[in-house]
């Protein structure tokens, strides 16, 4: 009787496990390439990434394709209706996770910082503060003397360069450093006030500059966790070097803050705003906090629109007719040989096209930043598990020929007629959209503008610049731009 008892329970349970996993292999996942064991697909992810994805997507012909990354399982998206479903009001806030990645857990404070950390209250919380005290109409309008002063400096450092090599004549200039050194200044600034040019801003602007090359490489381990046991190759151990180095110039800065409260001329800073919360909410804003946020507004913004500038300057170059209007442009806006102001740069409808023409052929994240699912749920007919990464082809979606005229081509003209809602999202749809995209405008169309108007520009040799995307998370050009330059009489009647 007992016997008869526990064989009914074993049939019993072994049909519940069988018509569990058959409930299971129902599972309809989006279509996928062949992969291999323990790897995956690990092997068809080629440099760059994004040119791999929207190749493996038309092969397989569809928009929407499942990779197994190792142990992890992640979906691109290659369509702009795909990417709008994927990130629609409804699915937007189940794909608002951000991945697990080691980096972020050294680098990011353990996953605290804004752009790493799970969607949620403290989140929000962070996001909240850079939208008012960041990146608000009034925080942009306090802010856009820092942006006068950086690119006037910026363009004094050329005029200078251009004085002591060459006198009137076009002088060869490397523009990467330049553009890098001014995005840098100008978030610094924001971050932290006005400072000298001194050793140690060069030694951290160095620092942002390295973390930046860090976190461009994918991790394998973060794929198979279980080569992290061994850091065959250091990645683990110069991760958590690079970490300790920024983590203490960041205290460094709050330490000085602290130190400093009260001096007029930090009162706007963002640490001193957050030095004021800390006060009031001491469990929600810690140093780790603080300090968190700091190293991300430098790393999110510096190389992201110095790359952009350097994009718009190669294009310009490889296009002549385009530069020239635009000189016009910005000529007919700025009369009297008086330099180009902000408040210029919204009567420049041109200026404004060749800087959104720039992005999307060059979108400086080129993936966005993956996000991961919260739970498991049903999207574009496909059943997409908890914990599965989503990479956004950005880059594909914007050079699509079945909603783009001509996407190849640079026509900054096709943004006065061409509608671009939802195939356009350089800075990213949704929830996790850029926060800093109104900043990162302003200072792409003051010092593009700036650039234009006060010199004139050739290229190297007359040869047309190589447009090769190099390797990193911002599609660096693979050849730093190399232009010649002349400075025009606008530079000697104003006081730089
Ligand atoms: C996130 C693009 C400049 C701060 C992002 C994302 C993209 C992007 C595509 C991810 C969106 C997503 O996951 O869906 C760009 C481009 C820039 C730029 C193309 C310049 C041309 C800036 C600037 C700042 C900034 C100047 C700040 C000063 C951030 C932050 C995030 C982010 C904090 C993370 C948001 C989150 O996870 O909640 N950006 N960005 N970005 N960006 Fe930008």
């Amino acid at each position: 009787m007992i016997d008869l008892f526990i064989l009914a329970l074993i049939a019993g349970f072994i049909t519940v496990a069988y018509l569990l996993r058959s409930k299971q292999k129902k599972k309809n996942l989006p279509p996928s390439p062949l992969g291999f064991p323990v790897i995956g697909h690990l092997h068809l992810l080629k440099e760059p990434v994004h040119r791999s994805l929207r190749d493996l997507s038309r092969n397989l012909g569809s928009d929407v394709f499942f990779l197994r990354l190792g142990s992890r399982r992640a979906v691109v998206v290659t369509s702009a209706s795909a990417a709008e479903e994927f990130l629609s009001q409804e699915n937007d806030v189940i794909f608002a996770n951000r991945p697990l990645a080691s980096l972020t857990e050294f680098m990011g404070y353990n996953c605290t910082i804004v752009s790493a950390a799970p969607y949620g209250e403290h989140w929000r919380r962070l996001r909240r503060f850079c939208s008012i005290k960041i990146f608000s109409a009034a925080c942009l309008r306090d802010s856009s003397d820092i942006r006068r002063d950086e690119v006037r400096a910026l363009l004094r450092r050329i005029h200078v360069e251009l004085v002591t090599s060459g006198g009137n004549d076009f002088v060869r200039l490397k523009l990467q450093p330049l553009l890098y050194g001014l995005t840098f200044n100008i978030l610094m600034s924001i971050v932290d006030g006005k400072r000298e040019e001194d050793d140690e801003t060069k030694e951290v602007r160095e620092l942002i500059r390295e973390a930046f090359e860090f976190s461009g490489v994918s991790y394998v381990g973060d794929f198979l966790p279980i080569l992290k046991l061994f850091d065959h190759d250091g990645y683990l151990k110069g991760a958590k070097k690079l970490s300790s180095k920024l983590d203490k110039f960041m205290q460094k800065l709050v330490d000085e803050h602290r130190r400093n409260r009260g001096k007029t001329e930090l009162e706007k800073t963002m640490i001193t705003h957050l030095l004021s919360l800390q006060e009031s909410e001491p469990e929600h804003y810690t140093d780790d906090i603080i300090k968190g946020l700091v190293q991300v507004i430098l790393l999110a913004g510096t190389d992201t629109t110095a790359v952009t500038l350097e994009w718009a300057m190669a294009n310009l170059l490889n296009h002549p007719e385009v530069l020239m209007k635009l000189k016009t442009e910005l000529n007919n806006v700025s009369v009297e040989g008086r330099l180009l102001e902000e408040s210029d740069t919204g009567k420049c409808p041109y200026l404004t096209n060749v800087i959104s023409e720039t992005l999307r052929l060059y979108p400086a994240a080129p993936l966005l930043v993956p996000h991961a699912s919260s739970a498991d749920s049903e999207v574009a007919g496909f059943d997409i598990s908890r914990g599965t990464w989503l990479f956004v082809n950005a880059w594909a979606i914007q050079r699509d020929p079945r909603v783009w005229d001509d996407p190849e081509a640079f026509k900054p003209e096709r943004f006065e007629s061409e509608t671009h809602r939802g195939k356009y999202l350089p800075f990213g749809i949704g929830r996790r959209a850029c926060p800093g995209m109104g900043l990162a405008q302003l200072v792409l169309s003051l010092a593009l503008g700036s650039l234009i108007q006060c010199f004139d520009w050739e290229r190297d040799n007359d040869v047309a610049v190589d447009m090769s995307e190099g390797r990193g998370i911002t599609m660096p050009k693979a050849v730093p731009l190399v232009a010649k330059c002349k400075s025009l009489p606008i530079l000697d009647k104003v006081v730089l």
